[in-house]
């Protein structure tokens, strides 16, 4: 266990605001900062940064908590690693020790040193004549690679040999579970051997910005299937989360970035000295990604392959970038698939050339809806102005709609205020159909959220209500949690209705009365993501109150004992009638004061 001062130290050091504005842009509102919600996607912010109690909530999705859950969920940690994360942002040592196993079997810093031993197996078969020389002749000959490049990429070979890793990692110490849980490996389902999951494929290393190996693709040489053979997710790898060459490109990327679609296609465009260029992992981008994207560059230049699917994920790609803020151009490649084979048939210099020349993602769009339509018939014209006008409207910015608003009215021979004021009316309806898309689905979500965190909540309205409350105290207030913990108050786990109340209370006793005292910053690991957004909720619920004292204290105790005298005799009517009667005799008496 890290020791509460460090922790404290470690929340004290990294400022919220400071840190969430490296993944969200953050706007001031009052005293706190809004944005959109990285964890759901949403058009209009509802996620909400409080930095006088550092800690923020998102009213749509229900994920909040401190800086320690807001780096578990960006960064896909769990408690103790976002903790190492957040100390190594700040400089802050932490003591090791390995007493923290937890439940995960394998370890990301086991799986990282196995892929490093993976990758030095697979380059020395490569480099080995008697394995390799098939692959290498593919990689110089076939590809044109240059020796550096493959050093470079840390390309390998994996031989056609069921058990030649699996043997040598073995031999280094690895275990089956770890082979099997690293993707090193698979498992015969009939004799239950493992068995080399990489064979007689040219192999690529995927390697993270700060240089460990998390994954490998291997692609077969010849034209049989599957292409490539990629790393599954593991403990320390999610493929939506991670870009190829990012570990190079991240250094080049202040101007543009370069996006395609292949592991090939990146190694070619970096040995023609495009090393801003990077790849996804075999899937569609998806908004992880646009948002890492975001935070090394300003403007990415998309070159998918000229087929079909390219141009469709190419869309999907335009928005998704467009989304997290990011400026988009796309290239069509004429006479060329890809960008490998681009370079290979005209050049770098052409290559540049068509990168210069680059659409911006509007004009890609609009020359596309205009190609469509026949626009010297003015029925057509009316339909292709309605989508140019829908597509406009879509843009964040005043600027660029303006901008497109131009050059659409000059493409369209029709007057820019016709234009403007049809985008407008499109806007107005998009707005309000986002709203109320949005209030919708955070009615859903809350109700879920509540449902998935505290089951009971639903049975035990007005107990699940006064354990709010004193949950909510106990999480602001350090005197009422002193009096609670040390029994004074009178109320005891047995007091509560719902099973999460009583863990939430039951867990804040204990750090008060343990050696390392009470801190917020602790409770992350205890409880789940889910639940300390709920626990984020129920303190800024209390936060509006101005009555917080001892008295509303024991009044909320009273009436958790009160439900749950009445919950353990619900089956006696006479009783619950004599104990309501008594409650608005009590009510009135108050009210008469
Ligand atoms: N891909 C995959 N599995 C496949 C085919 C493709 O994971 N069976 C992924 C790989 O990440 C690949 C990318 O999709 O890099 C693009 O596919 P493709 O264009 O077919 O591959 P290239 O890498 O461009 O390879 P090549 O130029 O050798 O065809
Ligand atoms: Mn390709």
């Amino acid at each position: 266990m890290i020791p509460r001062e460090i922790i404290d130290e470690i929340v004290y050091r990294n400022d919220i605001e400071q840190v969430i504005s490296s993944y969200v842009t953050l706007k001031r509102a009052g005293s706190n900062l809004n944005g959109l919600c990285p964890f759901h996607s949403e058009k209009t912010p509802s996620f909400t940064v409080f930095p006088a109690t550092k800690s923020f909530y998102c009213f749509g999705c229900g994920a909040g908590g401190d800086v320690i859950t807001f780096i578990m969920r960006s960064e896909n940690l769990d408690y103790a690693d976002a903790l190492r994360f957040l100390a190594q942002r700040a400089g802050i040592t932490i003591p090791e020790d390995e007493s923290q196993g937890g439940e995960r079997t394998v370890s990301r810093k086991r799986i990282y040193e196995m892929n490093l031993a993976a990758a030095r197996f697979f380059r020395d078969c490569l480099f080995d004549p008697k394995y390799g020389a098939e692959a290498m002749r593919y990689l110089t000959e076939e590809r044109r690679l240059s020796m550096t490049t493959i050093k470079r990429f840390g390309i390998g070979f994996s031989p056609n040999n069921a058990w030649m890793l699996t043997n040598h990692m073995h031999s280094l110490g690895y275990t089956d579970e770890e082979l099997v849980t690293g993707f090193l490996c698979g498992k015969s389902r009939n004799s239950g051997k493992t068995y080399d999951y990489f064979r007689n494929r040219v192999i690529f290393p995927i390697i993270d910005t700060t240089g460990n190996i998390v994954a490998f693709g291997g692609r077969v040489m010849d034209d049989s299937k599957p292409k490539y053979l990629n790393t599954s997710d593991t403990p320390a790898f999610k493929k939506s989360r991670h870009l190829f060459a990012l570990n190079f490109a991240k250094n080049h990327a202040e101007e543009q970035m370069i996006l395609c679609e292949g592991y090939m296609d990146v190694i070619a465009l970096h040995a023609a000295g495009f090393e801003n260029a990077v790849a996804t992992l075999g899937t569609a981008i998806t908004a992880d990604q646009a948002r890492i994207f975001a935070k090394y560059t300003k403007k990415v230049v998309i070159t998918y392959d000229s087929d079909n699917a390219g141009q469709t994920a190419a869309d999907k790609a335009m928005r998704l970038l467009g989304e997290a803020g990011v400026d988009v151009r796309v290239l069509k490649l004429e006479g060329a698939k890809d960008p490998d084979e681009f370079i290979k048939k005209y050049g770098t210099a052409a290559f540049k050339n068509v990168i210069n020349e680059s659409k911006s993602g509007f004009d890609f769009k609009m020359d596309k809806v205009i190609s469509k339509y026949k626009i010297s018939l003015a029925e057509e014209k009316i339909k292709a102005a309605d989508e140019i006008c829908r597509i406009i409207a879509a843009y964040y910015s005043g600027v660029e709609r303006e901008i497109y608003i131009l050059s659409a009215s000059k493409q369209l021979g029709l007057s820019r205020e016709v234009l403007l004021s049809d985008v407008e009316r499109i806007r107005k309806k998009m707005r309000y159909e986002a709203a109320q898309k949005q209030s919708r689905e955070a009615m859903m979500s809350a109700k879920n959220l509540d449902n998935r965190v505290n089951r009971d909540a639903a049975k035990h309205i007005r107990a699940n209500a006064a354990e709010e409350a004193l949950i909510g105290m106990m999480l602001i207030f350090d005197d009422l949690r002193a009096v609670v913990a040390s029994g004074d108050a009178g109320v005891s786990a047995e007091d509560f209705s719902t099973d999460f109340g009583r863990r939430v209370f039951e867990v804040i006793c204990a750090l008060e009365v343990s050696e390392y005292g009470f801190s917020k910053a602790m409770l992350g690991q205890y409880f789940g993501l889910d639940e300390m957004g709920k626990l984020e909720q129920i303190e800024q619920d209390r936060r509006k109150y101005s009555r917080n004292g001892r008295e509303v204290l024991d009044e909320y105790v009273r009436n958790l004992k009160e439900e749950k005298l009445l919950d353990a005799n619900k089956d006696d009517i006479s009783f619950i009638l004599n104990a309501k009667r008594g409650r608005l005799q009590k009510e009135k008496e108050k009210n008469n004061q």
